[in-house]
Order: structure tokens, then C-alpha cells, then sequence
């Protein structure tokens, strides 16, 4: 994760969106063709296009008042158990049509890409019955079809049990194996599953199912794991296959093992902890035994309002001691395989998508050294200078 492989005053060529070669300009071969838009990026850093591989970022109404009852000491968990959480976002989603909340959602897209991010994961789970789920997938593929940035969708109806069945979590948990994940499948408005495997929300053998069944049907497993608890969510990663295990602050030493083990993507999502205020992912730990660590900005209303990604760089420098060069290493090239894409997107390489940011810094550094400010000056979408 540290050798990143810079090269200085570099050259990068792309031909109908895909990159066809890159490396030192005085390298530059006569024998390529010479009939190209050129793009002078002197004196700026160049990286691959950021992956955020995991967000909740479409959403209705805001959690500003949670934000204040924490500043005075209430915890996520108590504010949940109040009515508040992830159940209060899924009133105004399910009160919201498919066009506010593609609305809402391009703008935040729009915004993200203007800093660094090409590729993003976009998950459901704030709907929690069937056409509410539906409305939200269907509006992800519809943005995925109309927006300029890579959009991922990916199903978590068990985000929570939605209050009509608090009685009742068994019958939600049917509904979502045999209606939800069946309707999903066969439509194939996802690429991923996941769930909030959580004391309270769903245990091991209840997640399990889940996963078991969205696999059957042709989505790949994803799993909110060991975020307030060690519940052993690393390990059911490992057992059911999943692409990645996300979270992970209270991940055992077994669980990072049961990782190592099964080549699960670490996605670390420090933004998370900044923001609750609940203590970091053994970051260290995970890279130090061999686990591949992903970071995203679970960008969503209540756990972490932000989606910069060079934000959540410097929280993981400053508070999960990983250097700059793995935080990099970590929204880019990690964060693709956290999405089964590391083949065609996350570093810049020969054959993969020019995907590309452009950034107003003397030194890769820099990007997480001077945060709160956005130093992406362009971004490069396909081969394209997108105007900004
Ligand atoms: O990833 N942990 C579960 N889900 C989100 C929080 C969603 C919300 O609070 O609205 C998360 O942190
Ligand atoms: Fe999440």
C-alpha cells in the first residue's frame, strides 16, 4: 500500500477513454499518435480518481439536530433507540418521489466529483418496505444512466427494522429474503447486498440468510461489520464470501485473521468515528497483517455528513496512523477491489479508464496535510477535462 509509484513530470495518454500509456515525458515515444487534445497539468499532482466504495448518500431531510443532542453528549445508539437514526431519514425518503431524491442526490454527485471522486457506491436501505426500496434502486440505475460519475448500486434492506415491524423483525426479515431480494435479482438493480450486522439491528445467523440468499440470486456480498460491537461481522464476511467488510472498529483479532484469510477488502470508514466521536478501525493492525484496506466516506446524514474524500484522508493519517501514501493507496486502487473493479478503475495504468483528478499541490502530500480546503483543480472523467 505504500509503493505508490510516482512518476515525475509524467505523461498520460488516453484514446476513447481508456489510458494507452502513461509514464516520463522524456519516454514519450514519436510512434504514438500525435492528433490529440493536450491537456497542460504542469506544477499539479495527477492521481487516480477517488472510489468512494461505500455511501448512503441518497436521502431525504437532515439529522442537524442529532448532530447538537451528540455535542451535548447523547451517544448514536441512544438517539436511535429514541426514534431518531437511521428510522428517522426513512420517513422523508419514503415521503420523497423518485425525482426528489434523484434531484437531491445528482446535486450531491455534482459536488463530489468537483472533489476528486469518479467512481461512487450509492446504497439503498433508507426505504425498508418494497416499493420504497424499489423506488430508491431504481432512481440509483436511473443517475447511473444519466450522470457522468461511476454509480454503484447496491440493496440494504436490512438497513433496519422498519417501525411497522419493530414487534415483528422475523416477518420484515421474510419479506426482505422472499420479496425484496427476489424482485431486486431479477430486475438486477443491484450489483451488491449488504446489511447492518449489529446487536439490535441484525445478528450473525439473521445476516447470514440474507447474504446467502442475495448471492443465490446473483448480488455479491458487502457487510456492516463490528461497527458498535464485535459481533464477529469480519467473520461472517470471511464465511459468506463478501467483497469487503466495512467498519470494523470493534473487529477482533479473529475476525482480522478470518480477513486476511479469505482476501475480504478492509473499507474503513474514518469519517465515522470523527464524527460519532467512537474510536478509529484498527487501521494499522489490518494492514500490518496483510488485510487489503479500503477507505470510503459512508457519507449519509447521521453518521457522516461528508463526502470528501481527502478529508477522510487526513482523519486516517491523523487518527489511524496510516500514511499518506496508504490513504491514497486506500481510496483509489483498495476502493476499486472493495467494488470488484480494481481491473478497470483505481490506479492510472495502461488499459484501465482515464479516470483521473487534478490537484493545485506541490506534492501528493499535500492533498491530506492541508485539509478543509479542496485543491482539485480538474477532474478527468473517461478521457475527458470536465469543465468545473
Ligand atoms: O454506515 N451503520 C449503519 N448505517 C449507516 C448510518 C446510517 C444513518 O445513521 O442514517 C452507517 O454508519
Ligand atoms: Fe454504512
Amino acid at each position: 500500500m505504500r509503493e505508490i509509484g510516482v512518476i515525475h513530470d509524467a505523461g498520460v495518454l488516453s484514446v476513447d477513454g481508456k489510458i494507452m500509456w502513461v509514464g516520463p515525458m522524456n519516454e514519450w515515444s514519436r510512434s504514438l499518435p500525435t492528433d490529440t487534445d493536450e491537456f497542460d497539468a504542469s506544477g499539479s499532482v495527477v492521481l487516480p480518481g477517488f472510489v468512494d466504495s461505500h455511501t448512503h448518500m441518497m436521502f431525504a431531510g437532515s439529522r442537524e439536530d442529532e448532530f447538537a443532542l451528540r455535542a451535548q453528549g447523547a451517544t448514536y445508539q441512544q438517539i436511535a433507540e429514541q426514534g431518531g437514526g437511521i428510522i428517522s431519514t426513512i420517513q422523508h425518503v419514503r415521503a420523497a418521489s423518485k425525482k426528489e431524491l434523484k434531484r437531491s442526490t445528482a446535486r450531491f454527485l455534482n459536488e463530489m466529483m468537483r472533489h476528486g471522486t469518479t467512481t461512487v457506491e450509492i446504497k439503498s436501505g433508507y426505504g425498508l418496505d418494497m416499493d420504497s426500496e424499489v423506488k430508491m434502486l431504481e432512481a440509483i440505475n436511473e443517475l447511473m444512466q444519466e450522470e457522468v460519475i461511476t454509480v454503484v448500486p447496491t440493496f440494504i434492506g436490512a438497513h433496519a427494522t422498519p417501525p411497522e415491524y419493530r414487534q415483528n423483525k422475523q416477518e420484515y426479515i421474510r419479506v426482505v429474503i422472499e420479496k425484496m431480494i427476489p424482485y431486486v435479482g431479477a430486475k438486477g438493480l443491484a450489483r451488491f447486498c449488504d446489511v447492518f450486522c449489529e446487536k439490535g439491528y441484525f445478528e450473525l445467523d439473521e445476516s447470514e440468510r440474507i447474504l446467502e440468499k442475495a448471492k443465490a440470486l446473483g448480488m455479491t456480498a458487502k457487510v456492516h461489520a463490528d461497527e458498535l460491537s464485535s459481533l464477529g461481522g469480519a467473520e461472517l464476511a470471511a464465511r459468506v464470501g463478501a467483497v469487503s467488510a466495512d467498519h470494523l472498529e470493534h473487529v477482533t483479532d479473529a475476525g482480522v485473521e478470518a480477513l486476511r484469510k479469505a482476501g475480504v477488502v478492509a473499507t474503513l470508514l474514518p469519517g465515522v468515528s470523527f464524527f460519532l466521536n467512537h474510536g478509529y478501525a484498527p487501521a494499522r493492525k489490518l494492514i500490518d497483517a496483510g488485510v487489503p484496506v479500503a477507505i470510503a466516506s459512508d457519507f449519509n446524514p447521521g453518521s457522516c455528513m461528508s463526502f470528501s474524500m481527502p478529508m477522510m484522508m487526513t482523519i486516517a493519517c491523523t487518527q489511524m496512523k496510516m500514511t499518506p501514501e496508504e490513504a491514497i493507496t486506500a481510496t483509489t486502487l483498495n476502493a476499486a477491489a472493495a467494488l470488484n473493479m480494481s481491473s478497470t478503475i483505481g490506479s492510472i495504468e495502461v488499459g484501465k479508464n482515464a479516470d483521473m483528478v487534478i490537484a493545485d499541490i506541490p506534492d501528493y502530500r499535500f492533498l491530506a496535510y492541508h485539509f478543509g480546503y479542496n485543491h482539485v483543480s480538474k477532474v478527468v472523467k473517461n478521457g475527458v477535462v470536465l469543465e468545473m
